[in-house]
C-alpha cells in the first residue's frame, strides 16, 4: 500500500497511508477556511478594538457602502462602547451608475448590485446608536448632508466598490480622520488586473489631505487596513 509522510507535533516526520494523508489535507482545508461571508470584516474589528482602547482613540465608526448592515452590527457588537455614534452611508439601492474608468477596474460590477432598504439596515441595528444617510455620496447634495452630520472619526470602513465611490468617501472623510484613526477598505486587492488604482488614491489622501496611511494588515482575499497619521 502507498504511504506519504507528514510532520508530528514534535517535527518528527511520521508516515501515514495515502487516505489518511488525503483526509488530514482536507480537514485542514476545513479548518481553515472562511466560514462566514463577513470572516475577514470581523476579523478586522476584533483586531482594531484594543487598539482604541489602548491608544484612547474617541470619535465615530463610519462606512460608506453598507448594504444590508451587517458590518456596522458586528461593529456595535464588538466595539461596543468604545464608539460615541455609527454613521452610514448608501445609496439603498444597490451599486449607482459607474464614472470614469470604474467598469474598467470593477469588471463583475452591476448597477443596483448588493440593494438593500433603509428600513432593512435600521431593523437589523435595533437600538444602535446609528445615523443613516440615503444617497449617492459622489454627488453635491448627499456629500453636504452628510457633512452636516458626521463628526471626528475613529474607524472609517471604506466598502462601496467603484473607484469613484471611494474616492469621494476619502474626501468626504479626510477633515473628521484623526492621528491614530484606522481606516479599512474592503476592495484593496480588487480589480488587481487593471493595475494598482489604490496607490494613486492614497497618494491623493496624502497630497491634497496632508493625511498619511500606515500599513497595519492585511485581510485576504482583498482587504487592507491602514493606520492614519496626519502631518
Ligand atoms: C459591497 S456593498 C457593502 C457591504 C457592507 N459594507 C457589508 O459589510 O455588508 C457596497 C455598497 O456600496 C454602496 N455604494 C457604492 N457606491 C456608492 C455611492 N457612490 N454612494 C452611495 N452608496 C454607494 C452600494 O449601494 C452597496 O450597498
Amino acid at each position: 500500500m502507498k504511504r506519504g509522510v507528514f510532520f508530528n507535533k514534535n517535527c518528527k516526520l511520521k508516515s501515514l497511508k495515502m487516505n489518511e494523508l488525503k483526509n488530514s489535507i482536507n480537514q485542514t482545508i476545513e479548518d481553515l477556511s472562511e466560514k462566514h461571508r463577513m470572516h475577514r470584516k470581523i476579523r478586522f474589528l476584533l483586531d482594531v478594538r484594543g487598539l482604541l482602547v489602548t491608544n484612547k482613540i474617541k470619535g465615530a465608526y463610519a462606512e460608506f457602502g453598507i448594504f444590508r448592515g451587517e458590518m456596522m452590527y458586528a461593529a456595535s457588537k464588538i466595539l461596543g462602547n468604545n464608539i460615541e455614534h455609527y454613521y452610514g452611508f448608501d445609496t439603498f439601492e444597490g451599486l449607482p451608475k459607474p464614472k470614469g474608468n470604474d467598469e474598467k477596474k470593477f469588471v463583475f460590477e452591476k448597477l443596483g448590485f448588493m440593494k438593500s432598504t433603509y428600513d432593512e439596515v435600521k431593523a437589523l441595528l435595533g437600538d444602535v446608536s446609528s445615523t443613516l444617510i440615503k444617497g449617492d455620496f459622489r454627488k453635491e447634495e448627499t456629500k453636504k448632508e452628510i457633512i452636516s452630520v458626521l463628526k471626528p472619526i475613529s474607524i472609517l470602513s471604506v466598502d462601496c466598490n467603484w473607484p469613484s465611490s471611494v474616492e469621494a468617501a476619502l474626501n468626504i472623510s479626510a477633515k473628521y480622520l484623526q492621528d491614530g484613526s484606522i481606516v479599512y477598505f474592503d476592495d484593496y486587492f480588487t480589480g488587481t488586473s487593471d493595475g494598482d488604482y489604490m496607490l494613486p488614491i492614497l497618494e491623493k489622501l496624502k497630497v491634497e489631505h496632508g493625511i498619511k496611511c500606515v500599513y497595519f494588515q492585511t485581510y485576504p482575499p482583498f482587504a487592507r487596513a491602514f493606520i492614519v497619521f496626519r502631518n
